[in-house]
């Protein structure tokens, strides 16, 4: 199929494109570059060996939307996104324009291409401050903050879209913790500034660039008091966007699938499988809780296994040799090292 990905040059969407290529499917990409980059897909072009077509452009601009499709595109992966929390309780606004302005943009034009499937990166923040364990597709939605709000109102919209027409189908990928690398260590992730995110964190702790971790919080009711999440194998996901589009061609309507291993791992044992993987010590303090956290939180990803035939293969360890490696080859991520 011919695919587009928008927001294909960012962490989950540049490893996608590589299992898409591997896939046998025609991929172009979409991305204004805002927390992308054009260096991560020449490396996806090199390491698939094919070709990739890639469209420097905004997901809100119809004339960027337009040239986009203009090729013909069979299906939508549907990345492009802001996704930093803080961010977004700060500047709720941008994150309104930018992920709901673009998603309402982008149906339009899948509208007036005739493009009827699409894939959409939800996440398991629509599932609020969650109270049972593990979290199936059935359980209550609820909003921590601006970008989750972001997110339920984006899976509406498109719930919205598929009732009105009967062809059109999407899915909704609800990700649960992505980490991890392309076992070449040629592309990862890239946060721009000081990371938000345990694993990035982590990592640039174990190349010295940051002195120390702060652990946010050691008595939550979890077994050792520091959160637990359900960390996912950022090639683990890939893989389920390749089985999420065989589905989406065969299935009416819409759906929601979880996207994660079902285990959860506490911060200290991130920390210290990260220690296991790269040889070195990783100092942290324990400081107080971060609002809007909660103490766990993972997948009950049956419906992924039963309908999308897929389940996460990949180890906490392998999560944490992979981001090793491509830290050690990348310190400064796609940029020169200086
Ligand atoms: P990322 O920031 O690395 O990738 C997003 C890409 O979208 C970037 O390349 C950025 O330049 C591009 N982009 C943003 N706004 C755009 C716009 N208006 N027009 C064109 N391009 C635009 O983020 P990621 O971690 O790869 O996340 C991908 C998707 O998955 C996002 O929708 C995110 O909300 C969702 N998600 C991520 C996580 C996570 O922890 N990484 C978890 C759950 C869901
Ligand atoms: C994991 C654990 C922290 C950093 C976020 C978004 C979520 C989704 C995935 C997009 C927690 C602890 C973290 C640090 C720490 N993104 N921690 N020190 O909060 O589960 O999810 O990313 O959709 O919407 O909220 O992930 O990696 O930030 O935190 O102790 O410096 O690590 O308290 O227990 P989170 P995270």
């Amino acid at each position: 199929m011919r695919i587009l990905v928008t927001g294909g040059a960012g962490y989950i969407g540049s490893h996608t494109c590589i299992a898409l290529l591997e896939a046998g499917h025609v991929v172009t990409v979409l991305d204004n570059l805002c927390n992308g980059s054009e260096v991560a897909l020449q490396r996806v072009r090199e390491l698939a060996d094919k070709p990739l077509r890639f469209v420097e452009g905004d997901v809100r601009n119809p004339n960027d939307l337009a040239r986009t499709f203009a090729g013909g595109v069979d299906a939508v992966i549907h990345f492009a996104a802001l996704k930093a929390v803080g961010e977004s309780c700060i500047d709720p606004l941008r994150y309104f324009d930018n992920n709901i302005g673009g998603t309402i943009a982008l149906m339009q034009a899948m509208q007036s291409f005739g493009t009827q499937h699409l894939v959409f990166s939800s996440s398991a923040t629509v599932y609020g401050a969650a109270e049972t364990m593990p979290v199936n597709e059935d359980a209550p939605l609820g909003v921590t903050n601006p970008y989750g709000r972001s997110k339920r109102v984006m899976e509406e919209l498109i719930r919205d879209l598929c009732a009105a027409n009967p062809g059109f189908n999407a899915l909704l990928l609800r990700y649960f913790n992505p980490v991890g690398a392309h076992p070449s260590g040629r592309i990862g992730e890239d946060p721009i500034g000081i990371p938000n995110n345990l694993m990035p964190y982590v990592a640039q702790v174990a190349t010295g660039r940051r002195d120390h971790l702060n652990i946010f919080g050691n008595d939550y009711s979890t077994p050792d008091g520091t959160g637990v999440r359900d960390y996912l194998h950022v090639m683990d996901l890939a893989d389920a966007h390749v089985r999420a589009l065989d589905f989406v061609r065969g299935h009416s309507g819409v759906r929601a699938f979880n996207l994660g291993t079902g285990r959860g791992h506490s911060v200290l044992e991130l920390v210290h499988a990260f220690e296991a993987a790269s040889g070195c010590q990783i100092p942290y303090r324990i400081i107080e809780r971060r609002q809007g956290d909660v103490a766990t939180l993972y997948a009950d990803p049956g419906r992924a296994e039963r309908e999308l035939g897929w389940t996460a293969t990949r180890t906490l360890a392998d999560m944490c040799a992979d981001t090793w490696r491509w830290q050690t080859a990348n310190p400064n991520g796609y940029r020169p090292t200086p």
